[in-house]
């Protein structure tokens, strides 16, 4: 198929092959790119491969797009939210969007049709099919007697040898298989030196990273799905009385009439009076953030106006919002104004947006044949759920010139201007750890967010990593009772709270937790900042930092916490683990003062929820 190559700004191409599909994240995207920031990147940088090389053919049941990928000592990372692979290559991924891990195939609530390669570019393939990508694992039959000469079959005496030559021959590519794509895509091609700066010129390309508000950045605390009025007001005080900080409080489903699907509509049963509760919120400095998901109940206001604007099925006995419908996302929008933003909310909890494993036999989601209004399809709509689902929210907020910092389940490419953190149902530690470094390389925000332990070094850790994150989120929905109180679900649930003591030791460590974000807060808003101009996400993995040096290019359980510190954070309830210094400066510990050479490697002692801190040498770090 014809390749038409177009040079669209400093480092960036389209190759376009046929016609693009009409629902794509680019044709729906939230902000054009910001093509002043990305010429102040590197200029003159070229990939390492002619565009020409890019292919595709476009047939009645598929888009096949080839990209070459010939790089035996290269690395690739990318592909969204995957928790379980850090290296992609020689990977087969199926990037759907899910509620649920499964194994590596690269189903999460972040799926994203964009790689990198330490070879120091980075390519999105512009798409709302669910794609199967094979990472440097196939090689055309026309490359078979190609390929650099030890990988042309010459075969060793020893099994290893003997085998070796299984690995893939010719010249590899990375292939994207569009199944449903009967039309064309455009692919985009990013350019380094590193790939450092393809994440930047994709992260500005897509319209440049969020800009949260400063109190988006403190705690966030998300209560008990069945608490009152009386109960949120007592344990907002509570913060106060304790001199935890805290700037936000979540309300989750029970604060509806009807929550499965939702009514979104004020339940006046356990909120008699919410206005004057959200009045009472904010005398005493915190944002209302309201859990919520977009399939409506038909008790809903909602329901009748979108009736007709909705999918085929029914999610939980609700309609399935069009939002590929200008129309249909703007009422729903008007309705989150009149009703909510105009009455307090700061923000909301987009939940339930993504989809459920084909094992999970409870009735949530509707099926890839859905049918909407709009004429997008079902894979299409699926992918695209909680990426429209969050341009209809925020907005509500850009037309009051207003900022806003939301919580979500599912979103795709082109994500970074949106204001929302990605959060999961599943609570794997070092998954939710890997998660935080691999959403970096794709425009991606995540929420370690805590909720129960089995132990009171569980608990801290946890808390520790979630205050060194792009949000800190305590999401308590499921227990009556505050984490501190008792963190052990079934206990928690019994009413068998921890003895005086502890609940006081665990609060006092909870606030040197907060009190340590919050000294960090204006550098860490200084990164977003950068997110914002630069593409340079505020928490990143290392090789995204130092590219030059190779031992990085392993390490999932250590990141960047913005330009100056880098955490190594304590997974599970240990009180050390090794730590590896990177080349380029020296390292002083942000507790001890000790300072770690470049290019070494130790082990470092602390206690549960200090999470391991490094200061680069020399460098002038801003604390409140
Ligand atoms: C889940 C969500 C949780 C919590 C819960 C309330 O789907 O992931 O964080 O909000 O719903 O029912």
């Amino acid at each position: 198929m014809e390749a038409q190559i177009a040079a669209l700004g400093n480092g960036v191409w389209r190759i376009r092959f046929g016609t693009p599909e009409r629902f794509t994240p680019n044709a729906l995207r939230e902000r054009q790119p910001a093509w002043e920031f990305i010429e102040r990147l590197p200029q003159g940088c070229e990939l390492p491969f002619d565009l020409n090389e890019v292919s595709c053919s476009v047939r009645p049941s598929r888009t096949v797009v080839r990209i070459p990928c010939d790089e035996p000592e290269g690395n690739i990372y990318g592909f969204g939210l995957d928790p379980r692979v850090f290296d992609q290559k020689g990977l087969r991924k199926w990037l759907s969007v899910s509620a649920q891990v499964v194994e590596q195939t690269g189903a999460s609530h972040g799926p994203v049709p964009f790689y990198i390669s330490t070879q120091g570019y980075g390519v999105y393939v512009d798409t709302a099919r669910v794609p199967f990508v094979h990472v440097a694992r196939l090689s055309a039959k026309s490359s078979a007697k190609e390929g650099s000469r030890e990988r042309q079959g010459r075969q060793g005496a020893s099994e290893e040898e003997l085998y070796a030559g299984r690995a893939a021959q010719g010249r590899p590519q990375v292939v994207f298989d569009l199944p449903g794509n009967s039309s064309g895509v455009d692919v985009f091609l990013f350019a380094g030196p590193t790939l450092r700066e393809a994440v930047q010129r994709y992260n500005l390309f897509s319209g440049g990273g969020c800009l949260p508000p400063m109190w988006g950045l403190g705690q966030k605390y998300r209560t008990h799905s069945n608490a009152d009025e009386e109960e949120v007001l007592q344990l907002a005080r509570s913060f106060r009385d304790r001199e935890v900080p805290c700037d936000i409080f979540g309300l989750e489903p029970g604060w509806q009439t009807h929550a499965y699907s939702c009514s979104l509509a004020w339940s006046s049963e356990r909120f008699p009076d919410h206005r004057a509760m959200t009045r009472k919120l904010d005398d005493m400095g915190f944002r209302l953030n309201l859990w919520e998901h977009a399939y409506i109940h038909p008790t809903s206001p909602l329901f009748e106006p979108l009736e007709e604007r909705s999918g085929d099925y029914l999610v939980w006995g609700g309609l399935v919002v069009d939002f590929a419908d200008p129309e249909a996302s703007q009422i729903f929008a008007d309705y989150h104004e009149e009703y909510l933003v105009d009455q307090g909310v700061a923000a909301f909890k987009a939940d339930e947006c993504d989809r459920q494993q084909l094992t999970d036999v409870t009735p949530f989601n509707y099926p890839y044949c859905s049918a909407f209004p709009s004429g997008i399809d079902g894979d299409q709509m699926t992918q695209l759920y909680g990426y429209l689902y969050q341009k209809s929210i925020y907005s509500v907020f850009k037309k009051r010139d207003a900022r806003t910092w939301g919580d979500v389940r599912a979103t795709t490419g082109l994500a970074a201007p949106l204001p929302f953190c990605l959060y999961s149902d599943a609570y794997t530690f070092d998954e939710y750890l890997r998660q935080l470094v691999n959403a970096s390389f794709t425009g991606l925000l995540w929420s370690p967010e805590v909720r129960q332990a089995r132990s009171q070094g569980e608990l801290l850790n946890r808390i520790g990593m979630a205050g060194l994150a792009p949000q800190m989120c305590l999401n308590i929905w499921f227990m009556p009772h505050p984490v501190w109180e008792q963190y052990e679900p079934a206990k928690n649930k019994a009413h068998e709270l921890l003895p005086d003591d502890e609940q006081r030791f665990l609060v006092d460590r909870i606030r040197d937790i907060v009190d340590l974000r919050m000294s960090l807060l204006p550098y860490l808003y200084s990164c977003f900042y950068r997110y914002y101009a630069e593409g340079l996400p505020p928490v990143r993995a290392l090789v995204l930092e130092f590219p030059e040096d190779p031992e990085v290019r392993a390490i999932d359980d250590q990141y960047m916490f913005g330009d100056l510190l880098m955490a190594a954070p304590l997974v599970g309830s240990v009180e050390e683990r090794e730590v590896y210094f990177p080349e380029g400066c020296d390292w002083i510990d942000y507790r001890t003062r000790l300072c770690y050479g470049g290019g070494t490697r130790h082990r470092v002692k602390t206690r549960p929820g200090d999470v391991p801190l490094f200061v680069k040498a020399n460098a002038l770090l801003p604390v409140a």
